[in-house]
């Protein structure tokens, strides 16, 4: 593989992946169609990187952005790239119009992937020359202190695309989880959606308030959750594994999921009840300063399994 990726897409996400692509030793080109989002997106990575050096996150961050530069055009931005992180606004038609700008300028054997949050890639690339070298690699912002990534091909995607994307992702330090096919929302927001809905359930029944729903996972099931997964969770919670944890729970946790249906969209009562204990606690004001702690908070936990490893 060449040296060069293309980010294009300068955004929130667009300059987090500058971030994590730079800080692996590769030259990242910023395309965005506002010309000043590229700007912008130069000085929040600068930002960021500072925090990052902060926790020793990055080795050398004044290299790393020495090697993020902006470019003039699309063809520019994908000249001798022969990866590009796509990541422009999560509307169908906005997307479906960009593929075809690139399709135009892509280099015959570059990679495309798609930071969609739950559009599927075969919605906007279907037709395309450069449709079997599209898929989707979704990140869980910011991708510079969370690690995973989720690589979904499309129906007409070529396994050399979805290896290529595999293994960059795994060179630049991220972990890679490969969806067979689409589905709508992939694995994580469809796992964030369950619960979700369960969490304004029980809210809106009156049975604890958001403060404590939340505290259910972030001071318990999140704690094990920061390093296992929910079925690593029960095999290592029964003497006989997961069989064994299906045996002794598994009825008992169908008899309550079942009450929980038919699913309902969420209601404007319990959105603003939800909304309401938030604000209570947190003035929209104190927005910017929460999600920096947040992201510190990242940083460390980052540093943490930098440190422990596996
Ligand atoms: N924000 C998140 O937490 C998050 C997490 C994972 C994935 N994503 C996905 O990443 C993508 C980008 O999200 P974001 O939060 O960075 O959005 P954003 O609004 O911060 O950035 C989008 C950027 O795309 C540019 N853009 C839009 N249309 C364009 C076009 N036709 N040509 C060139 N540039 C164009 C905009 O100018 C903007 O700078 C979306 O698909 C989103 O679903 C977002």
């Amino acid at each position: 593989m060449s040296d060069k990726v293309a980010i294009l897409g300068a955004g929130l996400v667009g300059s987090a992946w500058a971030i994590v692509f730079a800080r692996a030793g590769r030259n990242v080109s910023l395309f965005d169609g506002e010309a000043a989002q590229c700007e912008q997106a130069l000085t929040r990575v600068a930002e960021n990187m500072r925090e990052l050096v902060g926790f020793g996150l990055i080795d050398d961050a004044e290299a790393a952005l020495a090697r993020i530069s902006i470019a003039g055009s699309l063809a520019e931005a994908l000249e001798g790239a022969d990866y590009a992180q796509e990541s422009v606004f999560e509307r169908a038609d906005v997307k479906t119009e960009f593929y075809k700008e690139i399709d135009k300028v892509a280099p015959a054997d570059l990679v495309i992937g798609s930071s969609s949050s739950g559009i599927p890639a075969s919605v906007f690339t279907e037709g395309l020359t450069c449709a079997p070298r599209c898929l989707i690699a979704h990140p869980i912002n910011p991708p510079y202190v969370i690690p995973l990534v989720e690589v979904v091909p499309t129906p007409w995607t070529g396994d050399a695309a979805v290896q290529t994307c595999w293994d960059f992702m795994l060179e630049v330090g991220m972990e890679p989880v490969r969806l067979t096919r689409e589905v709508d929302g992939f694995i994580a927001n469809r796992l964030q959606a369950a619960l979700l809905w369960e969490a304004f359930r029980l809210l809106e029944a009156g049975i604890a308030t958001a403060e404590d729903i939340d505290k259910t996972i972030s001071e318990g099931l999140g704690r094990r959750w920061t390093f296992i997964g929910p079925f690593q969770t029960i095999d290592l919670n029964a003497p006989g594994g997961l069989e064994d944890y299906a045996a002794r729970l598994g009825a008992g946790f169908f008899e309550f999921v079942k009450q929980g249906e038919p699913a309902e969209p969420w209601s404007d009562a319990v959105i603003a009840k939800a909304h309401g204990e938030m604000r209570d606690k947190l003035p929209l004001k104190d927005q910017p300063a929460r999600q920096a702690w947040r992201d510190k908070r990242l940083m460390a936990l980052a540093k943490h399994f930098q440190e422990v490893g596996e």
